[in-house]
């Protein structure tokens, strides 16, 4: 049976999976816990990415080579970025691109130097799997979002080294990517390094991001309440509904 990896950048958000976990088993490596183990019949590793693309590269890179996973997952939180992307909706990602990429003027701004392109795409049949469980996960919900019946989004979320905490810089990424043709409907912090390091293995790769905060100001307050009220359940939802849909299930 393949083995899937499940990322997470918060541990908050792992701790729910760490709970379900059948014949967990705790392994180091390169000062990172990786529980291995099996969810609702699956094999399956869970590893927090960290935060930011090195340190997210860096478990990406080992639970290929270390723990020979076939497939990569991530769920994690996000600040919200399109018009109609709001604080927990669910975004599950098309493809990345690194908002804080510009080797100009020997590349074009946002192209990452010998690839020659400036994004990755995510696998289109586990992107479609994992879709399936967050509309099922929507449809019975068991977590508590305020205000608004969360939606499901699917498109480009942008990856940079930096939390986005003001409207400003949240226009100003937006507005940069956009005169490159590109549209993100969110902003985080991992997702574009991890697309390259599956890339660069050949392994399949699809995300979904629960939206925390709208990327402006209020950003820190509600980032804190999100993943410490709401990223756990969210996880835990949404994966265990993957794990029902994902071949040998
Ligand atoms: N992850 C969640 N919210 C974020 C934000 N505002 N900026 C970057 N990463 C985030």
């Amino acid at each position: 049976m393949a083995t899937t990896a499940i990322l997470s950048a918060l541990a908050q958000e792992q701790q729910g999976l760490i709970e379900q976990l059948h014949g967990a088993r705790r392994v180091q490596r390169a000062g990172r816990d990786y529980w291995q183990g099996h969810l609702r019949g699956q094999s399956v590793v869970l590893a927090l990415s960290r935060i930011g693309k090195v340190a997210a590269a860096t478990t990406t890179t080992t639970l290929i080579e270390a723990f020979a996973v076939q497939r990569v997952v991530f769920t994690g939180v996000a600040g919200g970025l399109g018009d109609d992307v709001h604080v927990g909706d669910l975004v599950v990602a098309t493809g990345f691109v690194q908002h804080d990429m510009d080797a100009s003027p020997l590349f074009p701004r946002f192209e990452i130097p010998l690839y020659g392109r400036a994004g990755f795409g995510c696998d289109a049949d586990l992107s479609a799997l994992l879709a399936e469980a967050c509309r099922i996960s929507l449809a019975s919900p068991r977590v508590d979002v305020p205000v608004r019946a969360p939606r499901l989004h699917q498109g480009l979320i942008a990856s940079g080294d930096q939390f986005v905490s003001t409207a400003r810089s949240a226009a100003l990424i937006r507005s940069a990517l956009r005169g490159a043709g590109m549209e993100p409907l969110a902003l985080e912090m991992e997702g574009a390094a991890v697309a390259q390091v599956c890339h660069d293995y050949g392994i399949p790769f699809a995300a979904v991001r629960t939206i925390s905060d709208r990327s402006d100001e209020d950003s820190p307050t509600d980032f804190q309440h999100f993943v410490t009220h709401v990223a756990s359940q969210h996880a835990r939802a949404i994966i265990g509904q993957l794990m029902h849909l994902l071949p040998g299930a």
